[in-house]
């Protein structure tokens, strides 16, 4: 069944033949109306009979062990049903792809605000009431929750090429910076959710997960039961942006709490828990070291970074990675330390990595622009590699240099003046830029598809985080059998369906619609040999089947037979032969209040080049969201940490500040550019999800200084920094 995509040689162009123009096109997402009429059910939406509901109890110290509960602090609250305290909850939530429930310390507290109980009532109410009134007594010891004073500090393996000191020395411009970011969260619109159900030894839990394979095997370890006795259920999940990667406390307190009451248990985080107990970004220090020839070539380019996680927690933020095949240099260094805090644990936030790691590399090119006295375009279009600078391969498709020069052209870049040159009344205008990039993935990823009279049916426990997985597995199908998307049905978010990639690291639709295209395309295998032609002479389009000299209607072909099949696109970490990943350019304008320090986006371009872009719209929608992001992580987001406990001090979203409808502009342009990545996987596409915020960020922050001449190197720019 499982399909080796060969990403040595290029693939047949299969989906460039079949002509059914649905591929690509802006399709309107099946379960839109479904969505904007309530109809389709979220994890807290569907309540089994007789659910009761937990709200988690969390600990109000830093370090140290919870030493007794006192039940009898609630024991008045009517329907009350259990206080449940168990070591199996999870200090710390599965990071992606982890499939097993993480290691827990016993009875262990890390970080204040850790989940320790689940207290379970009749009502939401009375739980909450619980929850909030619950007495319980802790031991305490000292800890450290700031990076700037952790004494535990572990360097990871340096990368590193050429002679540093010969190519920083003999350079005839430096630049030497260190730019800071905070903690970001998620912050997903529909906080973590669980309702467990247990149907004799089997349990059953809906989710608001983004990878439901992995999180099956994850649950059933951290439970206890074999993995065949876990059925997931997530068909609709309202954002995730990696907080939702791997299985929470929420999950496993859910799953627990029913089986020892006999009941299903629904489990909402409030939003304020989702804060303090959902995997954080860390805060980033990045020193930043350019050096280059008076011709603006970089000689040397050296990106040296500093992140955080709680002790004994593997995840360290790549925030390097871009900066590592981004551009070339003689001599490159890339190394980072790792502290060791107790604050909640660091994990994958939307484009881990390139989300801040590409902000500072990009600003920092812009000084470096600044000092050659050199077009900042123009500095990046000279030093492109030819191949990655790091592990040597050859790039699949990059057009980079395509996305500068177009995106330049349509933003009108040459209209760009010397800092403070532009006034409008109070407000200075200013424009700046700066290059994405995100490496491409391909992630294990099956699918079943069903052709019959009535239609086909596409099957897979694939999630849809809002990201438009229905719509695009739609098409795929649609365009492979030649039937009208209507009459195309797809079923995700089940784990008893064929295990897919799941949604996370921009590599959902492209694995998950390989998978979908190698079943597809199996079945019309199937339909060639019926129709008696070569699988490459076939076409289907408008119910009719077509070879060389043949032709006859598929449903003839069919003749009452349900044809099946089932494919898997087997996952590599891109291409061996040849580096993949997508690319673009942000191009963004701003005005700063001369006054206040005020700023205000104007418009933002981005011009992209990831592969086939499979569903005009959703992809758009993607892109756009991921800058809009990166003005909130320019601008807006800090997530702060009482400097005392670690506590997280901004815990709902209004004083956790995201760029709202009015911090963004009417034009907000994203603009694909014709690309086909061969080596990429059978459809040729490349992730989009998180290209669209890396370097984003870097764009405003440029341009705040081309308005003010203000270098903002502690992010974000709020107007006490600008001003
Ligand atoms: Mo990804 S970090 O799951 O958006």
């Amino acid at each position: 069944m499982t399909q080796t995509f060969r990403m040595d040689k290029p693939q047949p162009r299969l989906l460039d033949e079949t002509r059914q123009g649905v591929i690509g096109t802006s399709m309107d997402r099946p379960d839109g109306p479904l969505k904007v009429s309530g109809q389709a059910t979220y994890t807290a939406d569907a309540l089994p009979e007789g659910c009761v509901h937990g709200m988690l109890v969390r600990a109000t110290v830093t370090r140290g062990h919870l030493r007794d509960i006192d039940r009898d602090s609630i024991a008045d609250i009517p329907g009350l049903l259990a206080v449940v305290r168990d070591p199996r909850f999870l200090r710390n939530p599965a990071q992606g792809m982890a499939g097993e429930a993480p290691d827990q310390p016993g009875d262990r507290i890390d970080y204040h605000g850790q989940p320790v109980a689940l207290v379970v009532a009749e009502t939401f109410e009375a739980a909450r009431d619980g929850a909030l009134r619950l007495k319980l007594r802790f031991d305490s010891v000292a800890a450290e929750v700031d990076p700037d004073h952790a004494t535990e500090v572990e360097p990871q393996d340096p990368t590193e090429s050429g002679d540093w000191n010969a190519a920083w020395s003999g350079a005839a411009h430096q630049v030497d910076v260190v730019y800071t970011t905070p903690c970001h969260a998620s912050a997903a619109m529909e906080p973590h959710a669980a309702v467990a159900e247990w149907q004799g030894d089997r349990l059953i839990l809906r989710g608001a997960l983004q990878m439901l394979r992995f999180n099956r095997k994850e649950l059933a370890d951290a439970v206890g039961i074999p993995p065949e006795q876990v059925q997931i259920l997530a068909p609709y999940v309202g954002g995730g942006f990696g907080s939702k990667l791997g299985i929470g406390t929420e999950a496993v307190a859910a799953a627990l709490a029913a089986r020892e009451l006999g009941r299903p248990v629904r489990v909402v985080m409030a939003r304020q828990t989702v804060f303090d107990a959902v995997l954080r970004r860390t805060e980033t220090r990045q020193h930043l070291q350019l050096a280059a020839d008076a011709e603006g070539k970089l000689l040397a380019l050296g990106h040296d970074d500093r992140v955080s996680n709680l002790p004994g927690e593997e995840f360290a933020e790549p925030v390097s990675s871009a900066s590592q095949f981004l551009y070339g240099a003689r001599a490159t260094r890339f190394r980072q330390d790792m502290v060791r805090v107790h604050r909640v644990g660091a994990g994958s936030v939307r484009a881990p990595g390139e989300a801040v790691g590409v902000i500072a590399i990009e600003a920092a090119m812009d000084e470096l622009a600044d000092a050659l006295g050199m077009c900042p375009v123009e500095l990046r279009l000279r030093n492109l590699p030819d191949q990655h600078p790091v592990t040597g391969q050859p790039f699949s498709a990059r057009a980079l240099a395509d996305c500068l020069r177009e995106g330049a052209k349509s933003f009108g870049w040459s209209d760009r003046q010397a800092p403070g040159a532009r006034q409008e009344g109070d407000w200075l205008i200013g424009m700046g830029m700066a290059s994405a990039a995100r490496p491409n993935m391909l992630v294990k990823s099956a699918a079943r598809v069903r052709l019959s009279a009535e239609g086909a049916v596409v099957e897979t426990d694939m999630t849809d985080i809002g990201t438009g997985t229905y719509a695009v597995l739609t098409q795929v199908a649609a365009e492979m059998l030649g039937l009208p998307p209507g009459q195309v049905t797809v079923k995700l978010g089940d784990t008893d369906l064929p295990g897919a990639s799941g949604s996370g690291g921009s590599f959902g639709a492209s694995s998950s619609g390989s998978a979908v295209f190698l079943a597809a395309k199996k079945i019309r295998d199937r339909l060639a040999a019926k129709l008696g032609c070569a699988p490459e002479d076939l076409s289907l389009q408008d119910g009719l089947a077509r070879g060389a000299n043949l032709e006859a209607p598929i449903n003839d072909l069919l003749a009452g037979e349900v044809l099946v099949e089932e494919a898997e696109i087997k996952g590599g970490k891109t291409a061996e032969s040849h580096f993949s990943a997508g690319f673009g350019a942000h191009f963004c304008e701003v005005a700063v209040h001369r006054w206040t320090g005020e700023v205000r986006v104007r418009r933002m371009h981005g011009t992209f080049a990831m592969g086939r872009v499979l569903n005009e719209k959703t992809a758009r929608s993607q892109a756009v969201g991921g800058m809009i992001w990166g003005v909130g992580s320019a601008l807006h987001e800090d997530m702060s940490h009482d400097p005392r406990t670690g506590h997280v001090v901004t815990r709902d979203l209004a004083n956790y500040h995201i760029a709202s409808h009015a911090d963004i502009p009417r034009d907000m342009q994203a603009v694909f550019l014709e690309e086909r990545d061969d080596f990429a996987n059978p459809l040729q596409s490349k992730g989009v999800g998180e290209l669209g915020i890396s370097g984003a960020g870097g764009a405003v922050l440029n341009a705040i200084h081309n308005a003010c001449g203000v270098r903002i190197r502690d992010i974000p720019a709020t107007p006490d920094r600008v001003i």
